[in-house]
C-alpha cells in the first residue's frame, strides 16, 4: 500500500515519515530519482532543502502545493506515456526565470543558458548602450528573448518563429514578465520577417534545429515523441538552418554586429567554416560546461572588405 493511499488523496501536508516510503515506492515503478525530486519540487513545492529537513527530522511536515495523489498521477503519466515532466507541470526553470512550457515549444535546455552568458560578456566589454537592437531567431518558449529583454531594457528586440504554437509560448512568457512591449514577435522564417531592420541588428542569437535527421529517430522517446520535430530536425547533416542563418547574417547584422549560434556537439568546425564563408569575421568557438564546442560567434566586419 502506498503512503499516498494510506492518506487522503487530497492531503495537503507531507511528513518526512510519509515522504520516503512513498517516494521509494513510486521510484520502483521506474524513472530517475532526480526527475522525481524535480516533480516534487515544481508540482508539490517541496524543494531540496525541505527534502533534506524531512530526511533529518521525519516528524516534520511541509505544506504541499498540490495533493500527493496529483503528484503520483503525474509521475505515472510521465512513466507510461514518456511525457516530459516539464510539459506535465507546465513550467521549466531556466537561468533565474520560470518559463511556462507546453507541447509545441521546445523545453529550454540548460546549455542554452550559456548563449545568453556569451551575449552578456560581450555587452560588458563594450560601452553601455549596446545592443540597441537584437533578434532571437527561432524563439520557441521565448527563453532567449526573455533573457535578452530583461538584460537590455533599453533595447528593441525581435523574436522570430515559424511555428504558431511556439510563438504563442514566446508571447505568453514575454507578457507574463511584462516585457512584450519591447520585443516584437514575428511569425516567419529566419531573416525574412526582419527585412525592415536588415543592416541594423547589433546582436542576433539563435539556437536553431541542428540534429541530423537520422539521429532524431534515435533520441530518447521523452524527446522524440513529444517535443516538436521542427525544433529538433536540422536536415541530413543537421546544418540546414545554420547554413541559412549564416548566409543571411552579413546582410542583416549591423556593421560590427554579433551573431551567436548554438549547434550540435560535433558541428563546431563545420559551423565556423560556414560563418567564415558567409563573409563574417572574428569567428570563435565556445565550449559548453562539458567541454564540447557548442557555440559559435562571428561578427559582420565593421568596415567592408
Ligand atoms: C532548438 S529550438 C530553440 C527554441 C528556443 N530558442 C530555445 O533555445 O529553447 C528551434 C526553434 O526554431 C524554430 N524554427 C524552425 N525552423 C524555423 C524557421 N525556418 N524560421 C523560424 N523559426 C524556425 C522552431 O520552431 C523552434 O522553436
Amino acid at each position: 500500500m502506498s503512503a499516498h493511499s494510506q492518506a487522503s488523496p487530497e492531503q495537503e501536508r507531507l511528513s518526512g515519515r510519509a515522504l520516503w516510503p512513498w517516494r521509494r515506492e513510486l521510484l520502483r515503478l521506474g524513472g530517475a530519482p532526480a526527475d522525481f525530486d524535480w516533480l516534487l519540487d515544481l508540482a508539490g513545492g517541496v524543494d531540496g532543502p525541505s527534502r533534506h529537513r524531512l530526511r533529518l527530522e521525519p516528524e516534520l511536515s511541509v505544506d504541499l502545493r498540490c495533493s500527493l495523489g496529483e503528484i503520483e498521477r503525474l509521475w505515472r503519466r510521465h512513466l507510461s506515456e514518456q511525457i516530459p515532466l516539464q510539459y506535465l507541470v507546465g513550467v521549466c526553470p531556466w537561468r533565474d526565470l520560470e518559463l511556462l512550457v507546453g507541447p509545441g515549444a521546445l523545453i529550454p535546455r540548460q546549455e542554452t543558458e550559456l548563449l545568453v552568458e556569451l551575449a552578456l560578456e560581450h555587452a560588458r566589454a563594450l560601452a553601455s548602450g549596446w545592443p540597441r537592437r537584437w533578434a532571437d531567431l527561432g524563439s520557441g518558449s521565448g527563453c532567449l528573448s526573455l533573457a535578452l529583454a530583461l538584460a537590455f531594457p533599453e533595447a528593441q528586440g525581435w523574436a522570430v518563429e515559424c511555428s504558431a504554437e511556439a510563438l504563442h509560448h514566446t508571447d505568453v512568457n514575454l507578457q507574463r514578465a511584462g516585457v512584450s512591449g519591447r520585443v516584437a514577435q514575428l511569425k516567419g522564417s529566419w531573416w525574412a520577417p526582419l527585412e525592415p531592420v536588415w543592416g541594423q541588428l547589433d546582436l542576433v542569437l539563435s539556437n536553431p534545429p541542428y540534429i541530423p535527421s537520422a539521429e532524431v529517430s534515435q533520441l530518447d522517446p521523452v524527446v522524440r515523441w513529444h517535443e516538436p520535430l521542427l525544433a529538433l530536425d536540422g536536415g541530413a547533416d543537421g546544418l540546414d538552418a545554420v547554413r541559412f542563418i549564416s548566409a543571411g547574417a552579413h546582410q542583416a547584422l549591423a556593421p560590427g554586429g554579433l551573431l551567436l549560434l548554438e549547434h550540435h556537439h560535433d558541428q563546431s568546425s563545420a559551423v565556423c567554416s560556414l560563418l567564415n564563408a558567409a563573409g563574417l569575421e572574428a569567428v570563435v568557438a565556445h565550449k559548453d560546461l562539458e567541454g564540447h564546442c557548442r557555440f559559435a560567434q562571428a561578427h559582420r566586419p565593421l568596415i567592408p572588405h
